[in-house]
């Protein structure tokens, strides 16, 4: 569904270049349950966010169904992610003068709006325990609190994929399974492919499939652990 091609980042500081991904090939297939582990720092929301349309790669392609992306359309670049990709940070990024459930709105497109969008909408902030909090001041929500809303927030156009970056960092061992479990019953329900960035190992060794990241390439899990 997503594939890169030999996709390079680099950032320029300076005079350096600092190269952040070497060469990287990844197909996300569709319907797939994948994790991505690594170091903090190798490149893993710079790997997500390009695999999103957010960023452009130095060099290298993106395909979303078989289709080159042409990082310079906006317009196409902005129908793709909000048709095809349910994208959650690893900070919540909540717009801080709409509450909760106008966060969910706004980000709704016209198709899932209509007269029962609302009603969706305080279904899922009820799917994770932020219903009574549906009209409160974002600015007033603890971090996980916010991260549940950007979670459901993710949700609300039915994406093919759900691309998230360590969805559970901010949350207790509580909610942090309660997202979890949210996230493998949205795949098991709507058939979505289904990617999460992670540090927790527990999480990681969940995947269907694990790739690791690591100096700029990515490696499957048993390439990644011959070279511990
Ligand atoms: N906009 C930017 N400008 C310059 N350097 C950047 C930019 N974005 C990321 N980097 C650098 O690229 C490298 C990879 O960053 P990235 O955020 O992708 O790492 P990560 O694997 O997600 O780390 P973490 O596990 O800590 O979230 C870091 O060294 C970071 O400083
Ligand atoms: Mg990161």
């Amino acid at each position: 569904m997503i594939r890169l091609t030999n996709v390079h980042k680099s950032y320029k500081d300076g005079e350096k270049e600092h190269s952040i991904l070497n060469g990287v090939d990844l197909t996300i297939r569709e319907k797939e349950w994948m994790t991505i582990m690594g170091p903090s720092g190798c490149g893993k929301s710079t790997l997500l966010n390009i695999a999103a349309l957010l960023a452009e790669p130095t060099s290298g392609s993106v395909y979303v169904d078989g289709r080159q992306v042409d990082f310079r359309k906006e317009k196409e670049l902005s129908a793709l992610r909000r048709d095809k990709i349910g994208l959650i940070f690893q900070n919540p990024n909540l717009i801080g003068c709409l509450n909760p459930l106008e966060n969910l709105l706004l980000a709704m497109d016209a198709r899932h709006k209509g007269r029962s969008g609302r009603k969706a909408a305080m279904e899922l902030l009820e799917k994770v325990g932020m219903a009574d909090k549906a009209n409160s001041n974002v600015k007033s929500l603890s971090g996980g609190e916010a991260q549940r809303v950007a979670i459901v927030r993710a949700l609300v156009n039915h994406p093919q994929v759900l691309l998230c970056d360590e969805p559970t960092g901010a949350l207790d061992r509580e909610n942090s399974r309660l997202v979890l479990g949210l996230l493998l019953l949205t795949r098991r329900e709507t058939g979505c492919g289904l990617v999460i960035v992670t540090h927790d190992r527990e999480i990681g060794d969940m995947g269907e499939r694990r790739i690791v990241l690591n100096g700029g390439e990515v490696l499957g899990v048993d390439q990644a652990l011959q070279t511990v």
